[in-house]
Parts: C-alpha cells; structure tokens; sequence
C-alpha cells in the first residue's frame, strides 16, 4: 500500500529531538523553529513529560468516557487556574478540527441559528463546520459547502456590525492571531467591539486559540491581549506537547446535556497525563514569561533587520509566533535556512516566514536564527 500522498514533504527523517533541536536519521542536528507546526509547547523530549506519560502508560493508557475519569477533573482544575478560566467548564476532544466542531455545534445547540461568521484568511481546520468556516475554496468539498458562513475581513467592526445585526448568527469564530493566514492580528478595538456586538445580538463569541493559545502569545491565550473574554475557546497543538489532543472551554452559561456532546478517545488518561505534565513543565520552567521575552527580543531585531537589510516588509506577531513577510517567495529562504543553516521555520502563503518554535527557546538558539537569516536574505 502507497501513502495517500497530500503532503509536499521535505526529505528528512526526523528521529529524536530535545528542547528546541531535532536530528534526523543520518545525526544531523537542527534547530527547531517550527515546532511541529506549533505543537511542541516544552520542548522535545522533555524528561519530566516523559517521566509523567510512561508512568501512566505503565498505569492505564485508556478507559472510556463511560467512567470517571479522575485525571480529566484534575486537568479541568489545572487548566482554569492557569488560563484564568476557572468557572468556565472543559470538553476535551482529539484534535484542533474537533474542538471547534463542537464550539459551533455548541453555539448553534445554544442559540437554534445556523448562520456564522468567520474572518478572511481565517484557518479553522478540515472537519465539516471546522472548513466551512476556513477562508480557503480549494479544501471546502462541495459536500461542505452549505452557505452557513459570511467571510469578512478581519478588523472591519462596521461589517461584522452589520452582519450581526441580521439577528440570525448564532457564533463569531476569530483567532486573535491568524496562523495560516500569515500572523495578522485581530486589534483591541475590533475585538473588542466585536465582544460588545455579540452581547448586543444574542451571538456567541468563539476564539480559536489553537495556534495563538497556550502560551505562544507570551500569555495563557493570545485574547488576553486585547481584554476580552470569549463564550467558547477551542484550544489543541501545545496542549499535549505532541499527544493528540484538543478542548473547548466552556462559559457558564452553557449548561451540559448528557449526550449532546460526545467522543472515544477525547480526554483518554494518557492524553491528560501529557496535558497535565505540559501545565507543571510551564508553570515551573516560567515557559510563558519565556515566550513573552525571546519573541519580544526576535521582534525587536527583525524589526531592526528589516530597517538595516533587504527582502523583510514587515515583521508581525506576539510571543513566539512571528510572521516575517518578505518581497520574495519563501521556498528559496526556508530551503537555505535548512540546507546551510540547519534550522527549520515554517510558512504562510508564498512569501511569510513563520516562526512558531517550542515556548523553551533560548536568547542563544534566537541569535543563531537572527544571524542565518541574515546571511541568506543577503546571499
Ligand atoms: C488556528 C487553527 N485552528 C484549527 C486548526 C486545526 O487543528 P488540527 O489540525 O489539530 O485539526 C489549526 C491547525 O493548524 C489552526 O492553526
């Protein structure tokens, strides 16, 4: 049997990784500043992770949804105190996708409406509402295509108004900081109206924080920054550091219905033990406060590099999630990034870097990047 073979892929073969760093088969080392597309949170190869997830693997790797499942109830405890959301109540499912498939089905359960609205560029994954909701044709099948969605441009509050005020939406899906769509930030005050929109029409507020979540803004979610407080969060990527996972925290004013919502392999004891290892790792290596600083210092000498050097037009994002938008394709920059340098990035549309490295980076792995770039933006 072939794989099915969607993914234009690099021809390395990663076999191990520690921190930020990966090496393939051949002993090869790079710095890792792509983190699995945002998944590593801790680090690779963390030891007390590894320590954690063995030992619950020796345990118990899972048991169904049919039974108590205590390490769930100590990651909902865990989860509230870190993200500041301890009256919200948490669902946990497998994926980013499925997270927000059923923060819309929520929201439309809620509110009986079927019509959402989500931003242009907006990425919210492949399952059926997840793509209906994601700006991009070529991965919506005819079979998804149900005309539920008004796409409108992030930041335009007046439009989003207007839209809302039809009175038939039952949700707004944002991400504060588009991913895919090449690190664009939503502002405070679109945000922030939007929230106040919301209230005003009976809508309710989701914030996709899969990618901008968990730490990778410099604080627990990337919305924090711009003083809202969504209805639903759907959160995935970092919150296992590689163990697929994904949750929706839910606001109180949701009340639960057995049955509603439902899943297998969500929320199993060995996804929650990574889960619960990736919250101690965080809160004890201050991994948060650390994304806040590194990404503050990578801002501030990309920002310099582009007033200094050639190809950069402009340097976006938060924390460790840093768009370098260049006047030529990226494919030759990442390519040389790799071949001489060593050090993977990832990317967003034809010409944006995208950094979105482990939240464990180190002043010392960000000058060795800063330099490399340099050196091929000149070359
Ligand atoms: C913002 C955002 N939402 C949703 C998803 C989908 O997550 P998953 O691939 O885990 O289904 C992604 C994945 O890249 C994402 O970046």
């Amino acid at each position: 049997m072939n794989l099915f073979d969607v993914y234009p892929l690099f021809n390395i073969n990663i076999v191990k990784g520690f921190g930020c760093t990966v090496w393939d088969d051949k002993g090869t080392s790079y710095l890792d500043l792509y983190g699995g597309h945002a998944v590593i949170s801790i680090g690779h190869g963390h030891p007390y992770y590894i320590k954690k997830v063995n030992a619950q693997l020796q345990q118990l790797g899972f048991y169904s949804n049919s039974v108590i499942n205590p390490l769930q109830q100590q990651l909902a405890k865990k989860l509230g105190k870190a993200s500041g959301y301890d009256d919200y109540q948490l669902f946990l499912v497998n994926s980013g996708a499925e997270a927000n498939e059923n923060c819309l089905k929520l929201a439309s359960f809620k509110t009986g409406r079927k019509r959402i609205l989500s931003a242009s560029r907006a990425f919210h994954g492949r399952t059926s509402l997840a793509v209906e909701v994601t700006d991009n044709p070529q991965i919506v099948a005819p079979i998804n295509d149900n005309h539920h969605v008004t796409f409108l441009p992030l930041n335009d509050l007046e439009l989003w108004e207007k839209e809302l005020a039809k009175g038939d939406v039952c949700a707004c899906i944002i991400e504060c900081i588009q991913g895919v769509g090449g690190i664009r930030m939503a502002t405070k005050a679109f945000a922030q109206g939007l929230q106040a929109a919301c209230k005003r029409y009976g809508t309710i507020l989701i914030c996709d924080e899969i990618q901008c979540g968990y730490g990778r803004s410099g604080k627990f979610f990337a919305h924090e920054w711009l003083d809202i407080k969504p209805d639903l969060i759907s959160v995935a990527k970092g919150i296992a550091n590689g163990f697929p996972m994904g949750g929706v925290l839910i606001s109180p004013d949701f009340k639960a219905v057995y049955g509603q919502l439902g899943t297998t392999f969500g929320g199993n004891h060995l996804a929650c033990a990574a889960a619960l290892a990736v919250l101690d790792v965080l809160e004890a290596e201050k991994l948060i406060e650390n994304a806040c600083v590194i990404g503050d210092y990578l801002l501030t000498e990309l920002a310099q590099m582009q007033l200094s050097g050639k190809h950069i037009v402009e340097v976006r994002g938060r924390g460790l999630m840093i768009g370098i938008e260049l006047d030529i394709p990226h494919k030759d920059v990442r390519e040389r990034l790799i071949d001489h340098h060593y050090i993977f990035t990832g990317c967003a549309s034809t010409n944006i870097l995208r950094l979105l490295p482990p939240l464990c980076l180190r002043k010392d792995e960000a000058d060795r990047f800063l330099s490399a770039l340099a050196e091929v933006l000149k070359a």
